[in-house]
């Protein structure tokens, strides 16, 4: 058997054009644009602003307006295999069908990462609000309780209490609903209008001055010895983790009323809507605080609101981060579970582990196993390098994603495609530079813990994948 062995059913994954089993064509590009924006803003914006400002300085805008440029040619490529083959498993199922078996579980191992570290870096984020919600009601955590060991504490144990509780809530067989995640929406976006009303008016333009103290790429040490890689484009490689989340729209493909003009209008809307709020609420923080504070904060859009003497509206955004934050962990964890369900029947991971419980319909197994995983990372390390390493494996799987595409026009150009990408030779070659690049700038550590993972990853497909996958044993 080859490496290259493709998934043989790629008609099997091809979107049915007509027929009776397919699902109703009920959503608009209206709906799909709110569906983007509200799996998109998560800890990003609300949080890790900060550790873009602490690397690039006020030029954290720039990084923004870098990482939203990528997502969008990366979206684009998703759009199009998405629309073709909607099917669970994301870019796993995508490059299984163009690239193989081999290349498909190191992609799938690549999501694995990202969608559990995900998980991770969002409750650590979560935390930071958590906690400076509690003192707004004079609750003070120990310090020891809220920080791990990386700041002086024992572990962060609102981190791990956050992911403990959307386990559960998986556990019983919890789904998003429309419903919540619509009113969730409205309640993320007003509290950035919240923001932006009350920091605007503080604007003082000499915050901006130098606007990119740190340049474009540079390197300094820190205070462990390590050489670390600051400016703009370090910050975008960071920052490029408040973008995804896209994929929400690629998968209601099968939905949308005209794929072909709504799935574009969707994925490239909800992606320049988010990059222009999270270039006002950039520019209205560092406008009314200077970017070291928001370095410095764990809950830096709350905390700009507390200095500028306005805690109750503080607490309202950092209420209402309390709440909606979850909703993307919820999101993450069950994907997660979705692509090792996908993966297990394939063969490439144990069936035992992927398991539906019948009463639930989730893999509870799978599900707390994650849980333990996921929490030991968000437990004891820091926000940035959490978050480097889910970007890193989302970089990957997005690379694979435009490879596939550009495999595919060329293997199968005749085999339909509702949505077709545009000027797809430059669109998919501009997504694997940018990503690649978005990557080389990375902290060496996560480049390094890629690596490692991956190898280990090798090691789990010739141990049991290879032998047993449904290619090998048909
Ligand atoms: N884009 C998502 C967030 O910022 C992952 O939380």
């Amino acid at each position: 058997m080859s490496f290259l062995t493709r998934k043989p059913a790629l008609d099997a994954l091809i979107v049915k054009q007509e027929g009776s089993d397919r699902l109703r064509r009920t959503l608009s590009w209206q709906h799909l644009v709110a569906l983007g924006v509200g799996a998109i803003i998560g800890t990003g914006i609300y949080t890790l602003i900060g550790v873009g400002a602490g690397l690039a300085g006020p030029g954290v805008m720039l990084s923004f307006a870098i990482a939203g440029a990528v997502c969008v040619f990366a979206a684009l490529a998703y759009a199009e295999l998405a629309a073709m083959m909607p099917a669970a498993g994301s870019a796993y199922t995508y490059s299984y069908a163009a690239l193989g078996e081999f290349l498909g579980w190191i992609v799938g191992f690549s999501l694995l990462l990202e969608y559990s570290v995900v998980c991770s870096a969002v409750a650590v984020g979560w935390s930071g609000y958590a906690v400076g919600f509690l003192e707004g009601l004079g609750v003070t955590l120990p310090a020891a309780l809220t920080n791990g060991p990386h700041a002086g504490g024992v572990f962060n144990l609102p981190a791990v209490f956050i992911i403990a509780v959307v386990a559960g809530l998986l556990a019983i067989g919890t789904r998003e609903s429309a419903a919540v995640n619509a009113v969730l929406v409205v309640a993320k976006i007003l509290a950035l209008a919240l923001f932006v009303a009350i920091a605007l008016p503080a604007f003082n333009a000499a915050h901006f001055d130098p606007f990119m103290p740190f340049g474009v790429w540079n390197e300094r040490t820190d205070d462990a010895g390590d050489l670390v890689k600051i400016g703009i484009l370090p910050a975008a490689a960071i920052i490029f983790f408040a973008f995804y989340g896209f994929e929400a729209v690629s998968t209601a493909a099968e939905e949308s009323k005209r794929p072909e003009r709504d799935l574009p209008i969707g994925i490239v809307g909800s992606m320049l809507i988010c990059t222009a709020i999270y270039m006002v609420v950039a520019a209205a923080a560092i406008g009314a605080m200077p970017f070291e504070t928001l370095a410095a904060s764990k809950e830096p859009l709350a905390e700009v609101i507390r200095v500028l003497g306005n805690p109750t509206a503080a607490a309202a955004i950092a209420g209402v981060a309390v709440i909606a934050l979850p909703t993307v962990i919820l999101a993450f964890m069950y994907g997660q579970s979705r692509i090792f369900f996908v993966m297990a029947r394939d063969g490439l991971l144990p069936q035992s582990l992927a398991k539906v419980n019948q009463r639930t319909g989730s893999p509870l197994t799978m599900t707390f196993a994650t849980a333990i995983f996921v929490g030991a990372i968000a437990g004891f390390f820091p926000l940035n390098e959490i978050a480097a390493l889910a970007n890193a494996g989302t970089l990957a799987a997005f690379i694979a994603v435009a490879v596939s595409l550009i495999v595919l026009r060329l293997r199968a150009p005749d085999v339909p495609r509702p949505f077709k990408t545009p000027l797809w030779f430059l669109i998919a070659p501009a997504a694997i530079i940018g990503c690649l690049f978005l990557f080389w700038t990375l902290p060496v550590r996560t480049q390094v813990y890629f690596v490692i993972a991956h190898v280990i990853g090798l090691v789990l497909y010739f141990a049991w994948g290879f032998r047993k996958s449904r290619l090998a044993v048909p």
